[in-house]
């Protein structure tokens, strides 16, 4: 590792956030989705990025699965490297948001360490933590991506909600049920309760 004396950051010549947030016009946060594998976060998360772009406001989605293929495509799903992987995305994250952004951030993140840690990198007062809240009964019936049937089996190891804990979060901003309702009944909850504070002045 470099020694922090031989690093420079340029943080203080850019241009600061708030100028980011006027061409924007809107302010930047996370919105933060933790639950279950299978529980309706991306599909929520796509259907919310839409809504924002519609109304012509900036978005950025992260979701686990597209960032597991690429920038932590070297992490798996141990303690660790689960704690790795929300390390990293909270950076990113962070990066967005002082840049005006809205980011949607879609990581099962199954406990409340892991989205402690990540709500101290990115700062309390940009991080809006969503529980997208489906039973596991309910996931693991959808079984969208066949992984609770291998999990059961034995094939997939430390699968949260079978043989790795998922923690749901005691104070969320919000929670989301999706069971028994339609997708757009989950994703315009969620639209409601963000976009005031997207579009405050
Ligand atoms: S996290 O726990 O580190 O936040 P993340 O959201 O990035 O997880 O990735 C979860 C996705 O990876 C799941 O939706 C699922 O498609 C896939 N996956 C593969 N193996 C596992 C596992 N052992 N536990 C949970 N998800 C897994």
């Amino acid at each position: 590792m470099p020694s922090p004396a031989h690093i420079h950051p340029v943080q203080h010549r850019l241009l600061d956030r708030s100028a980011k947030e006027a061409l924007l016009g809107q302010h930047g946060l996370v919105v933060w989705m933790t639950g279950l594998s299978g529980s309706g976060k991306s599909t929520i998360a796509i259907a919310l990025e839409r809504a924002l772009h519609e109304r012509g406001l900036y978005a950025v989605v992260l979701d686990g699965d597209n960032v597991r293929t690429g920038i932590n495509n070297n992490l798996g799903f141990s303690e660790a490297d689960r704690s790795e992987n929300i390390r990293r995305i909270a950076e990113v994250a962070k990066l967005f948001v002082h840049n005006g952004a809205v980011v949607i951030c879609c990581f099962v993140s199954p406990t409340v360490a892991i989205r402690e840690q990540a709500r101290t990198i990115i700062g309390a007062a940009d991080f809006h933590e969503v529980f997208i809240d489906t039973p596991l009964a309910e996931c693991e019936r959808r079984d969208v991506k066949g992984l609770y049937a291998k999990a059961r089996a034995g094939e997939v190891k430390d699968f949260t909600g079978i043989s790795a804990p998922f923690e749901a979060p005691p104070a969320p901003g919000i929670r989301i049920a999706t069971q028994g309702r339609s997708e757009e009944a989950s994703s315009s909850e969620l639209l409601n309760y963000i976009l005031p504070r997207i579009t405050r002045s």
